[in-house]
């Protein structure tokens, strides 16, 4: 017990510092709202700016931190997954996709921005997030390090990764998947991007190939784990915590862990998942630990 609430409160003190740190980062990177167009970057600041867990950066400073990296080597790659994520966010919730209305206890862009403003502010944000990695004056190492985690972020945002995904999800809505293709739509839309937050963390460390597959390894799993949360949270919690429109998925008629396996066999499922993220961090030993926590905290988050 005491074990589990020191353990507990060192993850919610982790949690702050970092998400404190890609808040500061993300306010300094955005263009300015005064700039022109004003609306369109008045509708990026809305979609970055209004809370979210930051799960994605607190990834990546978290496993650039335990491996020993400066995390002034990390803000740019902790900004760009959280755009990506930020923009991917926007064109789910648009009117063609989910047709959401609520996003982080907030109307969503759209409602406040219209379709076609915050379609481009989704535009927008995602080259962003490319655009903050290219900038800046880079060492011979550092150019490396960096063009490793352009490809990483842009295969797992793209056609193999996130967008496909989206794409796998949209196609299934009203269908029945079986569990491997479930599996393949989860891995992609929400794991891809997840394990490139890991990947990129390692990569400001300068990791051991070995190292990295085992990083990669517990990425995939907790990557998987996380939208299986993102699923049941979806039929067991409220709107107001969940700060997004509870039961969108059974409404819509969205292929889910709970709909396939019931609301055990997908609790059972993300525990699984995160044993197995536990059996990868196996051989790196307890500098890792908080990468333990975390996958804890993504099975049994409240939102
Ligand atoms: C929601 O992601 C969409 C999924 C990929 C499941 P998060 O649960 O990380 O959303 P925020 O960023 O905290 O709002
Ligand atoms: C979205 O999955 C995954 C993304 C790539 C945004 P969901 O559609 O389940 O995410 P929520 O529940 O709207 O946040
Ligand atoms: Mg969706
Ligand atoms: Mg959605
Ligand atoms: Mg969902």
């Amino acid at each position: 017990m005491l074990m589990r609430m020191l353990k507990l409160k060192h993850l919610n003190e982790l949690m702050h510092r970092y998400q404190d740190r890609v808040d500061t980062a993300l306010t300094e990177f955005l263009p300015s709202k005064e700039l022109t167009p004003t609306q369109l970057h008045d509708a990026m600041h809305y979609a970055v700016l209004g809370g979210g867990k930051r799960i994605r950066p607190v990834l990546a400073y978290t496993t650039a931190e335990c491996l020993g990296a400066d995390l002034a080597d990390v803000d740019a790659a902790a900004c760009a997954v959280e755009l990506i994520h930020c923009y991917s966010l926007v064109h789910d919730d648009l009117p063609v996709m989910d047709n959401d209305d609520l996003r982080r206890g907030q109307p969503t862009c759209h409602k406040v921005y219209g379709d076609a403003m915050a379609l481009l502010a989704g535009d927008a944000l995602q080259c962003f997030a490319i655009e903050i990695l290219s900038h800046g004056d880079f060492s011979q190492e550092q150019t490396r390090s960096r063009l490793k985690m352009i490809a990483t972020i842009s295969s797992a945002s793209g056609s193999t990764g996130m967008a496909g995904g989206q794409a796998i999800d949209l196609a299934a809505v009203g269908k029945h998947l079986t569990i491997e293709q479930l599996e393949q739509m989860h891995c992609l839309k929400t794991g891809a991007l997840i394990e490139a937050s890991v990947v990129v963390g390692a990569l400001a460390a300068n990791c051991d190939d070995n190292t990295m597959k085992q990083l990669k390894a517990y990425a995939q799993c907790i990557g998987l784990a996380f939208q299986i949360r993102d699923d049941l949270l979806d039929i067991e919690a409220d709107t107001e915590t969940l700060g997004k429109p509870q039961g969108s998925d059974q409404e819509q008629g969205k292929p889910t862990y709970p709909s396939l396996l019931g609301l055990q066999g997908a609790r059972d499922m993300a525990t699984k998942m995160h044993s197995c993220a536990l059996n990868a961090l196996q051989p790196l030993g307890d500098k890792v630990d908080p990468l333990r926590w975390l996958s804890s905290y993504i099975v049994e988050r409240a939102n």
